[in-house]
């Protein structure tokens, strides 16, 4: 079925998805709220106060709904970062670099893990989508040039978040042919990208406090995307999925639960 026009919807992904007909998307390019990390401060987020099994129960189902909307060739691209347990802290404090970590509610530490543990979440969601029929075709490792020190002195800084390539079915559309890496060679599964700032306050306007880089979005739909074709992204944030697609040449879908950032993403796609 094929979607006339581009799409911006209001709401919880999980059921703005029914908005979007099956078999209509070429492929998505998306970053859910990683577990633990920040509260956006809405009813019906993901990732704040749910417990990490619930998290990625939620993360599956709504992702059978986003295979749904897939075209048979299509793909998914999905932005994970890993979290550490919180210790059973109920709350975080403000971090002077980065404001919108402060977390009044945070996710128990699973059972099983200790204070300060790893906890491997985009692994945990990568197997859970496996499972439920998704074929993983890659792990790409985004690698922050510019990455900020943490506060932290027993480990190295984080500098790097994952990016898992996902298809519907077996064979799916990948320009190979699109893009190389350094000295014209195949494209590697390491990308050094720096992070981008927050997209202007302007007019009074909300910023996002996590905004992916536009040449992380160009790149993926380099591979994957169709001109003329539908991309979505069921987590748009400030929309930087949606600018992309239309810089592509291709219809889009967004899908944001923060009516502040559905506003953002209208002005952004006004520009
Ligand atoms: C990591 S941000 C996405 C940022 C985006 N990639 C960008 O570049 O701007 C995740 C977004 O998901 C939204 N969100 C949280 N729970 C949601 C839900 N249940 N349905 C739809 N959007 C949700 C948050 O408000 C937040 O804007």
């Amino acid at each position: 079925m094929t979607l006339e026009k581009s799409l911006l919807i209001c709401g919880d992904a999980a059921k703005g998805l029914d908005l979007v007909p099956d078999g209509s998307v070429q492929t998505v390019l998306t970053s859910p709220p990683y577990w633990s990390l920040r509260d956006y401060g809405t009813a019906d987020q993901i990732g704040c106060s749910d417990a990490l099994q619930d998290y990625v129960s939620a993360l599956v189902d709504t992702f059978r709904q986003v295979r749904r909307t897939l075209t048979s060739d299509g793909t998914l691209w999905l932005n994970m970062g890993d979290s550490y347990t919180s210790g059973n802290r109920r709350y975080r404090a403000p971090d002077r670099k980065n404001p919108a970590r402060e977390m009044s509610v945070r996710p128990r530490t699973p059972g099983g893990l200790k204070p300060k543990d790893l906890i491997g979440v985009p692994w945990l969601v990568a197997h859970a989508l496996q499972a439920d029929g998704w074929w993983l075709r890659s792990e790409v490792i985004w690698y922050k040039p510019n990455a900020h020190p943490e506060s932290v002195r027993d480990r190295p800084t984080k500098a790097h978040e994952t990016i898992f390539l996902f298809s519907r079915q077996q064979r799916y559309h990948y320009s190979i042919s699109a893009l190389s890496g350094p000295n014209g060679r195949r494209l590697r599964t390491v990308w050094a990208i720096n992070t981008e700032p927050q997209p202007n306050r302007q007019n009074g306007r909300v910023n996002h406090p996590a905004v992916m880089p536009s040449a992380l979005a160009d790149r993926c739909l380099l591979l994957t995307a169709r001109r003329g074709g539908v991309v979505l992204d069921p987590y748009a944030g400030s929309g930087t999925t949606l600018r992309a697609a239309r810089n592509a040449g291709c219809k889009w879908v967004g899908i944001e639960i923060k009516p502040e950032y559905a506003d953002l993403i209208e002005a952004r796609m006004r520009r």
